[in-house]
């Protein structure tokens, strides 16, 4: 069926033979050949100069010394570098001067934004609007004040947390919890808390709860309600709620009290971390004058 060519014969064969077919023995391309040799020599080369074998805790470093980590650290050193100045500024500027110089400013609010989305925005939400438990630091209603140097007081050691001595601090009794007012009591002062700012469930029972707030709340929230910023107590009055001001939310702060807790931030950012998200935070929308002091 198959005609044999001639110039068959003339090739070397491999001495294969199935059903009559020979296997030629061609040699390959050249070209292709040392191509091939060409990725060889380059692979172990490349293995030699760079990171590549496994070893048992890292890799061969290669004798380059390249690493993507090094890598990435001169970068972030350079723009550090790039920064260092401006950065030097902004610790040695005073808090409250920093927003008079429209450089530095701007630079403090970039950087604290890019500070923000890292560090803060996963507690605080991304738009820093908060959420239940998480103060919204958007509007002018402070727990522990807005100013400069109170934000940045806060931000600097956090709040309530076991591992900075300067974290602010302040607690909450638990009234139904440990017993302090009974049921009836904590009925009554919850009805009274939401007369402050609006509709009570029961006005009856509101009433009578002026009494107890006056006795069990008043000092950490005030006479009126309005909150006390010395002692992070939240102000009351104002329809604006950390946790919730519906009957069942109320009832349970007031019977198991809060403890919210903010991280401590110093020695975690560098100082000029810190002041460029204190001026970021407080250029959000609620920041404040400072106190005169006299
Ligand atoms: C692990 C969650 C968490 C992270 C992360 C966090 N915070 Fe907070 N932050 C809180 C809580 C909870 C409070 C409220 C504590 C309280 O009830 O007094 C708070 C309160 C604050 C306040 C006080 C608000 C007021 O009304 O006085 C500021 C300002 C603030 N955070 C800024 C920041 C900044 C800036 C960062 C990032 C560097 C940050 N927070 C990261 C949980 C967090
Ligand atoms: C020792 C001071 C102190 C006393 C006394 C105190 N509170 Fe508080 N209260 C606080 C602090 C501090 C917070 C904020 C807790 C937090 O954020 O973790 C708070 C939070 C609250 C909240 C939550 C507000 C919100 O925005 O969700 C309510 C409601 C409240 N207190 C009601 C009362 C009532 C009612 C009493 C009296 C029966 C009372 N408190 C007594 C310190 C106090």
């Amino acid at each position: 069926m198959t005609q044999k060519k001639d110039d068959d014969l003339d090739y070397e064969t491999t001495g294969h033979e199935w059903d009559g077919i020979r296997e030629y023995n061609k040699p390959l391309p050249r070209w292709w050949l040392w191509t091939f040799y060409a990725t060889i020599i380059w692979g172990i080369a490349y293995t030699i100069a760079y990171p590549a074998w496994p070893m048992i805790s890292s890799a061969t470093p290669g004798l380059l010394g390249y690493s993507t980590r090094t890598e990435l650290s001169q970068e972030v050193a350079a723009v550090e570098d790039r920064n260092a100045a401006i950065n030097q500024r902004l610790v040695e500027t005073d808090l409250n001067a920093v927003a008079d110089d429209p450089e530095l400013q701007s630079y403090a609010v970039n950087a604290g934004d890019a500070v923000f989305m890292t560090f803060c925005a996963q507690c605080h939400g991304s738009g820093a609007a908060g959420a239940k438990g998480y103060p919204n630091l958007l509007d002018n209603d402070w727990l522990w004040g807005g100013d400069m140097e109170a934000i940045h007081t806060t931000v600097r050691h956090g709040i309530r947390n076991e591992t900075d001595p300067d974290a602010r601090y302040s607690q909450m009794p638990a009234f139904g919890a440990d017993g302090i007012l009974t049921e009836a009591q904590i009925d009554q002062v919850v009805n009274h808390v939401m007369s402050l700012s609006g509709t009570p469930r029961d006005a009856e029972a509101a009433e009578q709860g002026a009494q107890v707030f006056a006795d069990n709340c008043a000092a950490c929230h005030g006479e009126d309600g309005t909150g006390d910023r010395s002692q992070g107590a939240p102000n009351l009055a104002d329809a604006i709620w950390l946790y919730g001001g519906d009957y069942e939310t109320l009832h349970a702060t007031v019977s198991n009290a809060r403890f919210g807790v903010m991280p401590s931030w110093e020695g975690r950012l560098s100082d000029a971390q810190i002041r460029a998200v204190t001026a970021y935070v407080h250029q959000l929308g609620g920041g404040e004058a400072p106190v005169e002091q006299d």
